[in-house]
């Protein structure tokens, strides 16, 4: 039996800690639960939905539904000589899912150990770090559209992933809850990525030559651990931009001023900026206003000391992007979705 809550406080389902009630709460378990709310809720009002909370930032009450997804579940599909195919229900705990791959000797996701969230907004903004993203070993996923409470399937190809980006983003946002992703991860024959620099340096502190997958994910954990802030402790949404992307023209004059920027190549003529040092750069590294603060060990996070408002924390990601801006000329793009 669905039981529907009011006036329930969020601050314990969104990793920013922020907060704000919602008018109405309900948490599914089954994908047929989330159908039948789905379906009950159209006549009714609006809803919204949250799993995780991780890559999001409440700034206001929401006058609506919101339906928490707890759907849970691993399961192994299919097995061949050198992979698996798992398939994982959306409420699954992301690092969870990536633990239970090491455990059982399943490649492909270890880089992305310690990411907060859920299995199922993984795919949204396709996860990534340290050289690895979610579209990786991504097979497909399923979905139930939000109007109809149809089980739609999505290919790889169908999600069109990009850089913290997909269709779940985009031309489909707000149309579709994902219930279910099927992964292909390798039983033998392991593709590792170490050569993100910090990890071969922190292998090499390890005295680590040949990596298990085990080896791998705890080395990303210790790195991860030294810069990023547990969200248990301070409540943060890991990076608040998008790294910009920007034209030849625009960097080359950008490190005439700053010879030591640091950068990545892209195609067609393009270079990647670290959003964390240009908000360094600017000055805010460890600043503190009121509640709502800059991490000091990355500036690319924003955090909450205890008691920011969302709007804090909007307010002050509007005077970095401003401050950057008029400095550098760069333009930063928000990589958590403003609620
Ligand atoms: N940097 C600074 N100052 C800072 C932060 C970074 O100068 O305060 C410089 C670093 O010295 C380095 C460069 O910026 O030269 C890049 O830093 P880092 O390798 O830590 O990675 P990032 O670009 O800051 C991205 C992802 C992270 C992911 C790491 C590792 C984005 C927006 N962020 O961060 O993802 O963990 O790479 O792959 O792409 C997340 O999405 O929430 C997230 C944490």
């Amino acid at each position: 039996m669905l039981k529907i809550q009011q006036n329930v406080s969020l601050k314990p389902y969104n990793t920013f800690a922020i907060d704000v009630k919602a008018s109405f709460f309900v948490v599914v378990t089954t994908e047929e639960e989330l159908r039948e709310v789905l379906l009950y809720n159209k006549i009714t009002k609006p809803f919204f939905i949250l799993s995780g909370g991780s890559n999001m930032l409440l700034t206001k009450d929401i006058d609506a539904l919101v339906i928490h997804i707890a759907i849970k579940g691993i399961f192994v599909q299919e097995t061949t000589e050198d992979s698996v195919i798992v398939k994982v229900n959306g409420g699954e705990n992301w690092h969870e899912f990536v633990h239970y791959c090491i455990r059982n000797g399943y490649g492909g996701v270890e880089n992305l150990s310690l990411i907060p969230g859920c299995v199922g907004s993984a795919p949204i903004q396709n996860i990534g770090a340290y050289g690895v993203e979610l579209k990786d070993t991504f097979l497909r996923c399923e979905a139930l559209d939000i109007k109809t409470g149809e089980k739609k399937i999505f290919s790889k190809e169908a999600c069109n992933f990009g850089y913290r980006n997909s269709i779940f983003k985009t031309t489909a946002k707000g149309e579709y809850v994902i219930t279910c992703v099927y992964f292909q991860l390798t039983t033998k024959d392991h593709q590792f990525q170490t050569g993100y620099g910090a990890i071969e340096k922190e292998l090499q502190e390890r005295g680590i030559d040949t990596p298990t997958l085990k080896e791998i994910s705890e080395s990303i954990i210790a790195i991860r651990q030294s810069k990023l802030p547990d969200p248990k402790v301070l409540g943060n949404s890991g990076s608040f931009f998008k790294n910009p992307v920007v034209s030849s023209e625009v960097f080359v004059k950008l490190q005439q001023v700053y010879p030591k920027v640091p950068h990545y190549v892209l195609d067609q003529g393009l270079v990647k900026v670290p959003a964390g040092w240009l908000v360094e750069e600017a000055g805010f590294k460890g600043k503190r206003y009121g509640d709502a603060g800059v991490h000091d060990k990355q500036a690319l996070v924003l955090v909450n000391h205890g008691n920011a408002t969302g709007k804090e924390i909007l307010a002050l990601s509007q005077r970095i992007q401003i401050t950057v801006l008029e400095k550098f000329g760069i333009s930063l793009e928000a990589e958590v979705n403003v609620i």
